[in-house]
């Protein structure tokens, strides 16, 4: 049986106190609503159908998706009418799974059992058993255990209210089955509203078979109302991440203390630190080690690199056995071979550095392409912007940059050159040869400190020199 999904995401979520719509609030870095569809999309449905009807062009734009359906909801009356501005879209003989935009940790798996019981006729409900009931719509057994219908909190009389099983919302049913139902499902409740969960008592009436499947845990079913439960769902995801990490074989120091807000791929032995942030596509390689404090996005770091503590890396590739930091950071474009030092406040954008080069304090590489073995000194800088273009910078194999020296691109430093400290080089430099560029050093024999002035000699010397209406320094 084919299967089409429907999520409903037309809610404005009034609980968040917030100009994004509810569906876009950041789980993880990401929309919630993007977590639906990237847990539906591993049970490769025929279409994915989004309801969406507050903030419809913002959501639209958030999920560019080329293939999800844009089902508009002009008005929001309700699950079941949302429901049914999405079958027009979809054929009798499909099977509809039905799941909601602020239900978020849903996994591939449970939605998977959910879908099975549609391919032979029957309606399916995800069913959890809760502490605390309140705010869902409780799940109505008969005398023999089962279910007669659903009953939603502001219409449920006090021992209806008691029930524990509760309706998660996600749904799957017959496409021709549920088309038939929602056509009998009228608003005369609390609400006003047409409830999707009316067809339940619908289906018993007609003789449809009403299975309830349990979800694996409550944590996969929460829905997401307000800031405190985003805050809840935040940590049950971090923890559900960091848990796949060590899973793959990653030691982390505090598996509370880690963000994952994308792709991670661990190779063997990799420690993480406290305080580790990882977003985009991350890779790192075997016996990688990252310091506490550090922000990574879209990298690849090789076998047995060390990033110490307090580094942001971004879009960067990184090669093996290299030293990152402490206080080091990659911009975009980054490209380090094997073996490379880059330490505290340095700043590599759009560079490539040779195997076994360093640059190990305060340092700017902008635009760089740095051979092999080169030496980079402390305070070098390379001047890339002359307030208009971007200059390339290119130094030899093996090249020595002294410490202070300010390389004005675009230039090329020859192989084994060496630049005395405090060099400002506008012109290439030869291979193999000394380039000085800095004033010469003199001694003045017989200068002497200044004296103190009085005040009116201090008084009369800056009228001199800076005219009468400059202000002398306070002290
Ligand atoms: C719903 C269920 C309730 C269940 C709970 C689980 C109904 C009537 N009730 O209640 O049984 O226990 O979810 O979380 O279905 N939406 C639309 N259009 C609308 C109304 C809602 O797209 O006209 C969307 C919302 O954006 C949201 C979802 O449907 O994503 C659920 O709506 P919400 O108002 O949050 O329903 P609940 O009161 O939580
Ligand atoms: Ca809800």
């Amino acid at each position: 049986m084919q299967l089409s999904v429907v999520i409903l995401a037309a809610g404005q979520g009034r609980r968040m106190n917030s100009d994004l719509p509810k569906v876009l609030q950041p789980l993880a870095g990401a929309p919630l609503l993007r977590h639906v569809v990237d847990a539906v999309r591993a049970l490769a449905p025929a279409a994915i159908h989004v309801v969406h009807g507050h903030g419809g062009e913002r959501v639209r734009a958030a999920l560019p998706d080329p293939d999800l359906d844009w089902v508009l909801q002009a008005e929001q009356l309700g699950t079941g009418h949302a429901v049914r501005q999405a079958l027009p879209h979809i054929p009798d003989e499909h099977g509809v799974l039905i799941l909601y935009g602020d239900v978020p940790l849903i996994e591939a798996a449970t939605l998977r059992r959910l879908a099975v019981p549609a391919a032979r006729g029957s309606l399916a409900l995800l069913t959890a058993d809760v502490a605390d009931p309140r705010g869902y719509g409780r799940i109505v057994r008969d005398p023999h255990g089962r279910i007669a219908k659903i009953v939603e909190e502001r219409d449920a009389d006090a021992d209806q209210r008691a029930i524990r099983e509760v309706n998660t919302g996600l749904l799957a049913a017959p496409a021709g089955t549920l088309r038939r139902l929602l056509d009998g499902v009228r608003a005369d409740n609390a609400q006003r509203e047409y409830y999707l969960t009316d067809v339940v008592g619908l289906a018993v009436a007609d003789g449809i078979v009403v299975d309830a499947i349990e979800a694996p845990s409550t944590v996969e079913v929460m829905g997401v109302n307000d800031k405190c439960q985003l805050a809840e769902a935040e940590a049950a995801l971090r923890q559900r991440r960091a848990r796949a990490l060590m899973e793959a074989g990653a030691t982390l120091a505090d598996p509370a203390r880690i963000d994952v807000r994308g792709e991670v791929r661990v190779g063997r032995d990799v420690f993480l630190d406290a305080n580790v942030v990882l977003e985009g596509r991350v890779t790192l390689g075997d016996r990688v080690r990252i310091g506490p404090n550090c922000c990574l996005r879209d990298v690849t770091l090789g076998a047995d690199t060390q990033v110490h503590a307090n580094c942001v890396l971004e879009e960067a590739i990184v090669g093996e056995d290299c030293r990152i930091g402490p206080f080091a950071r990659l911009r975009p474009g980054a490209r380090l071979h094997a073996r490379v030092h880059v330490g505290n406040f340095v700043e590599v954008k759009n560079s490539e550095l040779g195997e076994g080069s360093k640059a190990n304090h305060l340092t700017y590489l902008g635009d760089a392409t740095v051979g092999r073995d080169v030496n980079v000194g402390a305070g070098t800088i390379t001047c890339n912007y002359d307030g208009q273009n971007k200059w390339p910078t290119v130094i030899g194999d093996a090249a020595f940059i002294g410490s202070g020296a300010m390389l004005v691109a675009p230039v090329r430093i020859g192989a084994g050159a060496t630049i005395g400290a405090g060099s400002t080089i506008t012109a290439n430099t030869p291979a193999g040869q000394l380039a000085l560029a800095r004033a010469k050093q003199v001694s003045v024999e017989g200068w002497e400190r200044p004296a103190k002035a009085t005040s009116d000699a201090k008084a009369a010397r800056i009228a001199d020199s800076l005219g009468t209406n400059a202000e002398p320094p306070k002290k």
